[in-house]
């Protein structure tokens, strides 16, 4: 199975997809903690990545698209794949498709997670990541047990950079113009089951599997 989750910035997709992957038994393949990674490990493609995540800013196709193929050949990938924040724009979706056609694989199911942009922005503003592992909480809707530590690893919690206010804003924006016509690309092929990610956690995980049955 290769599911693709679509939302905008905060709509719960990290926050699902750690869920989904212990409930479907597969691995959650996110395209903004590999690029934070190679950001923290120092590497060509996160120095060049940097400039374009602080400004809220898309990563180049060509270099999200090398590094998503390159983790989807890894073998650990065969007991299924949740696509995390890729593909973000038509040009990915259609590379995606393309280098799965030649493996005889596709997409099997696109799973949109809607959520307001008022509620985006208060989400955003709030969330707490773990330095470590890379858990996200919220200060008010998902409070860790100890203010700036992770529940799961101990790890001390920080707001991303992007997180802020104008920098949010813009990752909204960008999203609205280039990601949304995405989800009529996968309409269109009937793969397509939109969610109300303004439930609790625990609802939208339900609906979620649901619409995957
Ligand atoms: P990325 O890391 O992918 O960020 P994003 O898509 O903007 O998504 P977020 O991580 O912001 O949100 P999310 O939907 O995962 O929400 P979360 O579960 O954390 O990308 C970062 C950057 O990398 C991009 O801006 C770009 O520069 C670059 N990049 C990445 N992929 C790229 C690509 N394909 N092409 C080019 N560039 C790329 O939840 C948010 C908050 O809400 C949390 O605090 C959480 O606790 C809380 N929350 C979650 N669910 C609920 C709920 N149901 N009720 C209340 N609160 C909730």
């Amino acid at each position: 199975m290769i599911i693709v989750l679509l939302g905008a910035p905060g709509a719960g997709k990290g926050t699902q997809s750690e869920i989904l992957q212990e409930r479907l038994h597969m691995l959650h393949v996110s395209s903004g903690d590999l690029l934070r990674d190679n950001l923290k490990r120092g590497t060509e493609l996160g120095k060049v990545a940097e400039g374009y995540m602080g400004k809220g800013e898309f990563v180049p196709d060509n270099l999200v698209i090398e590094m998503i193929l390159q983790r989807m050949a890894a073998p650990d990938v065969e007991r299924g794949i949740l696509l995390d924040g890729f593909p973000r724009n038509l040009a990915q979706a259609v590379a995606l498709d393309d280098a799965l056609d030649v493996k005889g694989k596709r997409v099997n199911a696109a799973s949109y997670i809607h959520v307001e942009f008022d509620a985006l922005i208060d989400r955003l503003s709030g969330r707490l990541t773990c330095r470590n592992c890379g858990h996200v909480f919220h200060e008010k809707f998902a409070p860790p047990k100890v203010p700036g530590v992770c529940d799961v690893c101990g790890g001390e919690l920080y707001q991303r950079d992007d997180d802020k206010r104008e920098t949010a804003v813009k990752r909204l924006g960008i999203y609205f113009e280039q990601t949304q016509p995405i989800i009529e690309y996968y309409r269109e092929r009937g793969i397509l089951c939109q969610v109300n990610g303004e439930q609790p956690i625990t609802q939208v995980t339900e609906d979620l599997l649901n619409c995957l049955r």
